[in-house]
C-alpha cells in the first residue's frame, strides 16, 4: 500500500514529519514558514509563499528556471534547501518589477523579444541581474581573454558563457544576449 497523500509537508516514507520554523526575507517582506527540513527554496517560494514566477524546469540543476538572487547572489534554488535561507535575503522576478515599473532587463527583454513560451525568462532575468553584478565586481570567466584589465569587457562571448546555466528550449539566445547587452551598455543592470 502507498503512503497516504499528505501534502507538501506530510510525513514522508522515512517517517520524517517534524516541520522546521524559518524565517526568510523575499522581496523586501520578512516571512515565517513552516516547512520539512527538505523542502527546496524552490518549492519554498512556489508551493509556500505563492510566488509562482519562479519556475521548476528540471528541479536537479541543469537549467537554471528556478534561479534566484540570494544576498545579491544568482542560486539555483531547486537544488538549496529553504532551511539553510534563515534571515536570507532573496529576491525573486516578482522582486525585481512590475508591469507598471519593469526592471531594466524586464525591459529589454520585452523590447529585444527575448523570449518565446516565457518559460525560462524570470530564471534568465534573475541570473542576469547577478551575472551583470559579478562582471561590475570583476569576477571573471572562462571565456575572459585578458584577466588583468581594470574592466571586464561584456562581449557576446562573455554573455553566452556567463549565462550558460540558463537554458532556453525555444532558443531565444540571441534575443536574450541582445537584451543583456543592451541593458549593460545602457548602465542600468
Ligand atoms: S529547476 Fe532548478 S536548475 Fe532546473
Ligand atoms: S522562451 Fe521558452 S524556454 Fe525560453
Amino acid at each position: 500500500m502507498s503512503d497516504p497523500d499528505t501534502g507538501p509537508d506530510g510525513p514522508g516514507p522515512g517517517g520524517m514529519d517534524r516541520l522546521s520554523s524559518i524565517r526568510l526575507n523575499v522581496n523586501d517582506q520578512p516571512r515565517r514558514l513552516e516547512v520539512d527540513p527538505r523542502t527546496s527554496l524552490l518549492d519554498a517560494l512556489r508551493e509556500h509563499l505563492r510566488l509562482s514566477g519562479t519556475k521548476k524546469g528540471c528541479d536537479h540543476g541543469q537549467c537554471g528556471a528556478c534561479t534566484v538572487l540570494v544576498n545579491g547572489r544568482r542560486v539555483n534554488s531547486c537544488l538549496t534547501l529553504a532551511v539553510m535561507h534563515e534571515d536570507d535575503e532573496i529576491v525573486t522576478i516578482e522582486g525585481l518589477g512590475d508591469p507598471d515599473g519593469l526592471h531594466p532587463l524586464q525591459r529589454a527583454f520585452v523590447e529585444n523579444d527575448g523570449f518565446q513560451c516565457g518559460y525560462c525568462t524570470p530564471g534568465q532575468i534573475c541570473s542576469a541581474v547577478g551575472m551583470l553584478a559579478e562582471v561590475a565586481a570583476g569576477w571573471p570567466s572562462h571565456a575572459t581573454t585578458d584577466v588583468t584589465a581594470p574592466r571586464i569587457a561584456l562581449t557576446d562571448e562573455e554573455i553566452r558563457e556567463r549565462m550558460s546555466g540558463n537554458i532556453c528550449r525555444c532558443a531565444a539566445y540571441p534575443n536574450i544576449v541582445a537584451a543583456i547587452r543592451d541593458t549593460a551598455e545602457g548602465g542600468t543592470g
